[in-house]
């Protein structure tokens, strides 16, 4: 990826997490839903495409849409996943091929199931003693909320499961609503929803299932959750059992080889309209439950499977103006601002324009008419002005040089298609943006603190830095007595704050937003140092180009030299010690812990690989070690506990006898992890 699509794709991220923490913290959206949707599902297409930025999925985990109050929350008892796009066969085939690279295949052809993508909402339903018990919405995938009552409405849900299912199991599948369902809802009612699938949401996230009894809902169901017992080999094993219990499984779905599928593609995009149901696409799944298992997840989505969505859909429409929004990392993102127009079934009214090069070689001017495109439902984007509809006052754009909220110069480096502000900690948008950071999900996760009340009580002078939010308290009386607060509230926030006094590691360490620091790197750097007092004083150190620290932070797998130098930048910069320091008086830092797993032999121990292994491929040994709490880095060094030996390895073999290293052949390996 280059640099322009990179700062491209920071801002992105910057702006999924502020609308993200405006929406669920404070029922406030800056954006529509759809928007928002758009956004993510933009990111998570490009990540898809660039597995170099897997951590950042991590930071789309922490700003899911938060449970609606008035629901029962509900734990899922494991995650509820999204799935990676694909937009044509070459991202199929790189799918393909990363499931053969990372399960060390060679040739072989990959046996799928390939579904229908319903236009939904994802639900869990959990039967207990072959009783249907619960229904949770997908949520934040860790988290939904209680729509049993609601799902009870559902005629077609099989209230209890035959004998030959397990004990306990949780079906996963969507709700939706049928094309003609949605529009003789919105022909009898005034609210008019945007697409069937605003108002399956609609209609199931009621408070009074009476309504939701009145709506015409209906259930495809097609994954596994927990269950107490296997169900089946394969995924179409599965299906096949979810049908005979009564469930309704898409008819569409196939069996299908790698090299069927660009065909099934076709198939279905042209019945596709004929459906009485909205798809966006079709996923694709490998069959073999036991191959499912062993790819695994990353971030959000698991390994074996994709959802191929179809190609974009297309409007016209007028540019009404260019707004520009500076981020947390001060990065000036322009955005279109539109005659609200109906793509595809939803309603937009802003898109993206990415940076100023783009503006300027797309020749867009505000005024003109644009052809736009949503695909896939990621963020609409403008493809071209139409130029023969120019009006005459057709107003070119010129990008500010100045930060629109600070005033502050704003400068582009010359290999950087991002204009910055330089404002730094004199910028309001960026210390907000930082501040509201501090407190979202995945970061400090501080109730109560979303971005209106950290621009609300920044404004209002009680809150400059992340160390004011631990003296909140000393201002209760005055919050109480601000609008819109009160006694309980006041109280409730301070609670919540209180509550975030011991944090562990990974959560600080994401929390500081340091550059191209999201959680997932936040934990391997807090997987890796152990501490906090360790992680603080080797990041000093490492600040020292060459240091023996600095070395072995480039050297932890994931981490690398660039983002090494990133928190040698943080770590340099005087002002944000000073500000760790003053954290520090008010938290207790938890220690990390390597990822649940103390009882393997592997736990905690740094382990590098090399050479060809020949049962396992590089990628699977590394996800495995790691999943059972091993560091696994790049260069040995007497800190290494492993050295893991295949065929041809070179250099590194020898350091390791050079240093005494205990060598692992590669069954040495798999008994010492369990394979
Ligand atoms: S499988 C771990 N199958 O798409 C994979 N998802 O973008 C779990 N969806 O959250 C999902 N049709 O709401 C799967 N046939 C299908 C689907 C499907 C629609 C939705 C689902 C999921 C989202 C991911």
């Amino acid at each position: 990826m280059n640099s322009g699509d990179k700062k491209y794709f920071d801002a992105l991220m910057d702006k999924i997490a502020v609308s993200g923490t405006a929406y669920h913290a404070n029922d406030a959206p800056i954006i529509t839903d759809a928007e928002y949707d758009a956004l993510r599902r933009e990111a998570n297409a490009i990540l898809a495409e660039h597995p170099e930025l897997g951590e950042a999925a991590q930071v789309l985990e922490a700003v899911g849409a938060e449970p609606a109050a008035g629901f029962r929350k509900v734990r899922h008892s494991e995650p509820m996943l999204s799935l990676d796009n694909a937009f044509g066969p070459e991202d199929f085939a790189d799918f393909c091929a990363k499931i053969r690279r990372f399960l060390g295949l060679d040739a072989t052809p990959l046996h799928f199931v390939a579904e229908p993508k319903i236009d939904g909402l994802s639900i869990s339903l959990t039967y207990e003693e072959h009783k249907f018990i619960r229904a949770a919405t997908r949520g934040d995938g860790s988290e939904g909320e209680d729509v049993t009552k609601n799902l009870l409405t559902l005629q077609a849900l099989p209230r209890t499961l035959p004998k030959d299912a397990p004990d306990q199991i949780e079906i996963r599948g969507e709700v939706y609503m049928n094309k003609a369902d949605f529009l003789a809802l919105n022909d009898s009612q005034e609210r008019k929803f945007a697409n069937p699938r605003n108002a399956a949401a609609g209609s199931l996230r009621q408070l009074d299932a009476g309504i939701t009894a009145k709506r015409k809902l209906a259930i495809f169901a097609y994954a596994q959750g927990k269950s107490s017992t296997p169900v089946a080999t394969t995924h179409w094993g599965y299906l096949q059992k979810l049908k005979a219990w009564g469930f309704s499984v898409n008819p569409l779905s196939r069996q299908i080889t790698e090299a069927q599928a660009e065909e099934f593609q076709t198939e279905i995009g042209i019945g596709r309209a004929e459906l009485p149901y909205d798809i966006d696409g079709v996923v694709y799944k490998i069959n073999d439950l036991a191959l499912q298992t062993r790819l695994g997840f990353v971030g959000r989505a698991p390994r074996w499977a994709i959802a191929w969505k179809f190609p974009a859909e297309r409007a016209v429409t007028t540019l009404l103006d260019i707004e520009i929004q500076v981020g947390r990392t001060g990065a000036l993102t322009p955005r279109a601002k539109l005659t609200p127009v109906n793509v595809g079934g939803v309603l937009v009214q802003h898109a993206t324009l990415h940076n100023e090069d783009e503006i300027n070689r797309k020749d867009i001017r505000i005024g003109d008419t644009v052809e736009l495109q949503r695909a896939g439902d990621v963020i609409p984007q403008i493809i071209r002005p139409l130029l023969e509809l120019r009006p005459k006052f057709a107003k070119l754009f010129s990008f500010p040089t100045h930060c629109p909220v600070c005033g502050s110069i704003a400068v582009r480096d010359t290999d950087e298609a991002v204009r910055r502000c330089t404002g730094g900690l004199i910028c309001a948008a960026q210390i907000t943006e930082r501040l509201i950071h501090f407190c979202a999900r995945g970061a400090f996760d501080i109730e109560g603190m979303g971005d209106k009340t950290v621009l609300e009580f920044y404004h209002a002078g009680l809150l400059k830095s992340a160390p004011d939010i631990f003296k909140l308290h000393e201002h209760e009386t005055e919050i109480a007595e601000r609008e819109g607060w009160g006694k309980t509230s006041a109280a409730k926030l301070s609670a919540a704050i209180e509550a975030r006094r011991t944090i562990p590691l990974p959560r600080f360490i994401y929390a500081l937003g340091i550059r191209r620091i999201g959680e997932n790197n936040a934990k391997l750097l807090a997987r890796h140092y152990g501490s906090y007092e360790n992680w603080r004083a080797s990041m000093e150190a490492a600040t020292e180009i060459g240091s023996d620290a600095r070395l072995e932070l480039g050297s932890i797998s994931g981490i690398g030299l660039t983002i090494a130098t990133d928190l040698a930048a943080f770590f340099s910069e005087q002002h944000n010690l000073d500000t760790v320091d003053a954290l520090l008086q008010h938290l207790t830092i938890t220690d990390a812990q390597t990822s649940g797993a103390t009882a393997s032999p592997l736990s905690g121990k740094t382990i590098v690989f090399t050479g060809t292994l020949a049962t396992l491929a590089r990628p699977e040994a590394k996800a495995k070690a790691e999943s059972l709490g091993a560091k696994v880095t790049e260069s040995v060094s007497k800190k290494t506990d492993y050295v893991v030996v295949g065929t041809d390895a070179g250099s590194k073999a020898v350091k390791a006898a050079e240093l005494g290293l205990t060598v692992l052949t590669e069954a040495q390996f798999r008994e010492l992890a369990g394979i």
